[in-house]
């Protein structure tokens, strides 16, 4: 219930950035991860883990040998994962999704084999969303996968001329009702 109050004060704040009033459901969380493979995966991104509903998840599917960066550009869920979350997979970066590039470099990490987006790509400029969704396919092994939510199809056109392939599945299961593309590179 306090991360619900504190996920609509955030929104309240800066609407186009958080992009949703309460956090997503664990039916969402399920969906968007259910094409890892976790046994193989060795580097998972998020981008936009607000109060970590995806995260936890994250951490619970993820091999011991893993490492998991996590973009988070607001100050109050940035603080508040830094404070919960004391795993030593995690690298926790206080910082915007399109320096995603950077960081894998500066950590020695090569590729990633999975980037998980909860970034509401939507409601960003075009300058921004495109330079995210390319970094993000750039910073992807061969055969890794994308995988972003988003309320409406309206993004289908552009996050399909980006990627290879894409599917998409629905949930009803989620305030608002959600799609998963899964992006394959
Ligand atoms: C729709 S919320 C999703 C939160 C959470 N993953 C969930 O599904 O409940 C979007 C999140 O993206 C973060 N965000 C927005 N722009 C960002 C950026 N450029 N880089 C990193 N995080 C960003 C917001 O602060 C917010 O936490």
């Amino acid at each position: 219930m306090r991360q619900k109050k504190n996920f609509i004060g955030q929104f309240l704040q800066n609407k186009k950035m958080i992009g949703s009033m309460v956090p997503s459901s664990r039916f969402l969380a399920k969906k968007m991860l259910e094409n890892i493979n976790f046994k193989e995966a060795k580097v998972i991104v998020e981008l936009g883990p607000g109060t970590g509903v995806f995260t936890d998840r994250l951490l619970e599917l993820m091999r011991p040998e893993s490492t998991l960066l996590i973009f988070e550009l607001n100050d109050t869920f940035y603080n508040q994962l830094a404070n919960r979350i004391d795993d030593p997979r995690v690298h926790l970066i206080h910082d915007s999704a399109e320096c995603l590039g950077e960081y894998l470099t500066n950590l020695g990490l090569e590729k990633a084999d999975a980037v998980i987006s909860s970034l509401p790509l939507a409601n960003f400029p075009k300058l921004l969303r495109d330079k995210i969704l390319e970094v993000s396919k750039q910073s992807l092994s061969t055969g890794g996968k994308f995988i972003q939510f988003q309320y409406s199809l309206q993004s289908k056109k552009v996050i399909s001329t980006k990627f290879e392939g894409v599917k998409i599945a629905f949930t009803p299961l989620n305030f608002p009702p959600a799609f998963v593309y899964t992006c394959y590179k």
